[in-house]
C-alpha cells in the first residue's frame, strides 16, 4: 500500500504511548514527575518507537481524581511546571518527530473550579446554566453510579444555592452542561488553545457522559461532537479525537458519526479488550475471535484504538458475571486486587505471573490486532502495581529508570512496585542492555507494527485455526498480506490456516528466522511454540517479501 496515506492519516497506524507527567520522571528534585525530566527522556521514547504521545491531565487540580478534576483549562499544574516547560517539552517532542495529544476532560469540572464557584453562587448567577441543576432529580439507578465505593447518587444538593447539581463521577466533579452554546464556544476555545501550542488532538474523557445531558429535544447530541472535530479541522487538518466509548459495538458506531466518520476520529475497543483478557484466561482464542468477528468496521480514516491496559481499573463489565469471575480467578483472586465489582487494579505483567513469554505472547497479540495500539507507560518494561496505593491508583506507579528507580533523587511521593517487580528487579537500564528484554521486545514488535501498515490498514479476517488456543487472523491491504498467529496455551500447538488465494505463496516470518510454504490449496499446517507469536508477511517465490506490496510501488 502506499505508505504516504500514513503520513496524512497519521493515526491509524500509530503507537500511541500514555503517561502521565507526574510519573514519568521528575526533573526539580521534589519527588513528582514534571515537565522538566519528561523532557529529558524524550529520546528513550523516540528510541522505543513510538509515535504519538497522550498526556494525562496535567491541568491546575485539587487533584481529589488525579487530575481529571481541573480547575483551570488554559494552564500547567505547578507542581508539574509552567507553560513555559510545556512548550519546551512540545518543541523537542516535534524535533523528535513525536505527536503529542491530551486529555480533554470536559464532562465536568472541579467543584473548586471559578466556573462552578460562580455558578452555584445563587440561583442567578450568569454561569448558573454552565452546570446541570435540577429540584427534583429522577430517583436514583445504582447503575449510573461509576465509583460505587464513594457514591450512591448522581446528584449532589447544593445547600447554598438549594438545588441538586449532577455529577456523572465523584460529587466534587460537577457536569458542565454541554447543551449550553457559550459552555461549547468555551470548550472550543480550550481545544484552539492548546493546539495552538502543538498539540494534535485529544483523548476525549467519559465521551457518553459529555454527551448525554444534552437535550435531544433542543439539540442533537452527537451535533457536538461533530462540531467539535468540525472546528479542529478547520484549525488543523492532521488533528484528531480520540474516545473513551464503553459502549457496545451497536451503540458505538453512532460516535464515529455513523458511517460519515465526521465525530471521533478513533475509539478504545473496550469490548475486545475484556474479550481478549477472556480469551487469556481459558488460554482460548473463542472469545476474543467472536469479538472481532461481531466488531464493525470504522467509516474511512477512522480506527479503533486497542489496548490491553490503562490507566483505570482493568473494567471488566461488559462480561457476564460468570465470565468476569473467571477472569478474577485466572488474574487477580484476592479482593484487594479487585474495585468497584467489575475490575481488576493490577497491571499485566502481575496478572500473567511475571511469565516473561506469556507477557511477550500478550503484547504481540496487541501490536498485532487490527488498530492503533495504544500502551500504558511502563507496559514495555513489564512495571508492576502497589496495592497499598488506594483504588486505581494501584497502577499509577513512578516509571523505573534505574536500580535505584531513577525516578527522582529524593524519595518519590507515591509508593513504588516491590518485590520481583521492585526497581532492582525491573528498569529500564538493564533492559536496554539485555537483548532477550521485554523492552526490546517491544522495540521489535513497534519496528514490525510500523513496517506492517497492513496491519492497521488492511481488511482483516479472523481464520478457523482448527486448535482452540490459537488465535489467527490476516490482513490484506492493495495486494499485501501479513498472517499472524499467537498461541495462548502453555504447550506446544499446530494450526492448520486456510489462506485463500496464497495457494504457492510463501510465508516469512517477520519475528524470527525462517518460512513456510503454502502448498498449492492454500491450507498450511503451522507449528507453535507454547505461548509462540507469528507474524508472518506472504510473499509470490520469486520476490522478496519487503517487496510483496506489488501495488505499492
Ligand atoms: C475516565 C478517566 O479515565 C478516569 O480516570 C476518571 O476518573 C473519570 N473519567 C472521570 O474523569
Amino acid at each position: 500500500m502506499r505508505l504516504t496515506y500514513t503520513s496524512d492519516v497519521w493515526w491509524k497506524n500509530a503507537v500511541v504511548y500514555c503517561l502521565d507527567v507526574e510519573t514519568f520522571k521528575d526533573g526539580n528534585d521534589d519527588g513528582v514527575g514534571d515537565f522538566r525530566g519528561l523532557t529529558q527522556q524524550i529520546d528513550y521514547l523516540a528510541g522505543l518507537g513510538v509515535t504519538c504521545l497522550w498526556l494525562m491531565p496535567f491541568f491546575p487540580t485539587p487533584n481529589k481524581d488525579d487530575g481529571y478534576d481541573i480547575t483551570d483549562f488554559y494552564s500547567v499544574d505547578p507542581r508539574l511546571g509552567t507553560l513555559g516547560d510545556f512548550v519546551e517539552f512540545m518543541r523537542t517532542a516535534h524535533d523528535r518527530g513525536l505527536r503529542v495529544i491530551a486529555d480533554l476532560v470536559v464532562n465536568h469540572t472541579s467543584d473548586k473550579h471559578p466556573w462552578f464557584k460562580e455558578a452555584r453562587s445563587s440561583k442567578d448567577s450568569p454561569l448558573r446554566d454552565w452546570y446541570v441543576w435540577s429540584d427534583t432529580p429522577e430517583p436514583d439507578n445504582p447503575d449510573q453510579v461509576v465509583f460505587p465505593d464513594k457514591e450512591d447518587s448522581i446528584w449532589e444538593y447544593d445547600e447554598g444555592s438549594g438545588q441538586y447539581y449532577l455529577h456523572s463521577f465523584y460529587r466534587h466533579q460537577p457536569d458542565l452542561n454541554v447543551a449550553n452554546p457559550a459552555v461549547r464556544d468555551e470548550i472550543a476555545r480550550v481545544l484552539g488553545f492548546w493546539m495552538e501550542l502543538g498539540l494534535s488532538g485529544f483523548r476525549v474523557d467519559a465521551v457518553p457522559f459529555l454527551i448525554e445531558n444534552v437535550d435531544p429535544k433542543l439539540a442533537e447530541p452527537h451535533e457536538f461532537l461533530a462540531d467539535l472535530r468540525a472546528f479542529m479541522t478547520r484549525r488543523m487538518g492532521g488533528s484528531i479525537l480520540l474516545g473513551e466509548v464503553n459502549v457496545a459495538y451497536k451503540d458505538l458506531v453512532a460516535y464515529f458519526g455513523d458511517g460519515l466518520g465526521d465525530q471521533i476520529t478513533m475509539c478504545f475497543d473496550f469490548i475486545g479488550m475484556q474479550k481478549a483478557w477472556l480469551s487469556l484466561a481459558r488460554c482460548d482464542a473463542g472469545a476474543l475471535s467472536e469479538a472481532l468477528r461481531e466488531r464493525p468496521k470504522p467509516p474511512k480514516d477512522s480506527q479503533w484504538a486497542v489496548f490491553l491496559r490503562n490507566h483505570d481499573e482493568l473494567t471488566l463489565d461488559k462480561l457476564t458475571e460468570d465470565e468476569r469471575q473467571e477472569i478474577f480467578q485466572a488474574f487477580g483472586p484476592s479482593e484487594d486486587m479487585q474495585i468497584f465489582g467489575r475490575g481488576l487494579r493490577r497491571r499485566l505483567p502481575t496478572m500473567l505471573g511475571g511469565d516473561l513469554r506469556r507477557i511477550k505472547m500478550a503484547y504481540s497479540l496487541l501490536f498485532s490486532l487490527p488498530g492503533t495500539p495504544v500502551i500504558f507507560y511502563g507496559e514495555e518494561i513489564g512495571l508492576g502495581e502497589n496495592l497499598k496505593a488506594e483504588g486505581r491508583m494501584a497502577v499509577r506507579v513512578p516509571m523505573q529508570w534505574s536500580r535505584d528507580g531513577g525516578f527522582s533523587r529524593v524519595k518519590p511521593a507515591r509508593a513504588v512496585p516491590e518485590g520481583a517487580f521492585g526497581p532492582e528487579r525491573v528498569n529500564v537500564a538493564d533492559q536496554k542492555r539485555d537483548t532477550g528484554s521485554l523492552l526490546r521486545w517491544f522495540q521489535l514488535l513497534i519496528e514490525r507494527y510500523r513496517e506492517c501498515p497492513e496491519l492497521a490498514w488492511g481488511e482483516s479476517t479472523v481464520l478457523d485455526t482448527g486448535e482452540p488456543a490459537v488465535f489467527a487472523h490476516r490482513c490484506d491491504a492493495d495486494g499485501a498480506t501479513v498472517v499472524v498467529a499467537h498461541n495462548l496455551s502453555d504447550t506446544a500447538r499446530e494450526a492448520e490456516l486456510r489462506l485463500d488465494g496464497l495457494g504457492g505463496y510463501r510465508l516469512t516470518d517477520l519475528l524470527v528466522d525462517g518460512t513456510t510454504e503454502v502448498p498449492d490449496g492454500g491450507v498450511v499446517r503451522i507449528t507453535m511454540e507454547p505461548h509462540g507469536c507469528r507474524w508472518l508477511r506472504a510473499s509470490h517465490p520469486g520476490v522478496a517479501p519487503e517487496d510483496a506490496s506489488v501495488k505499492s510501488r
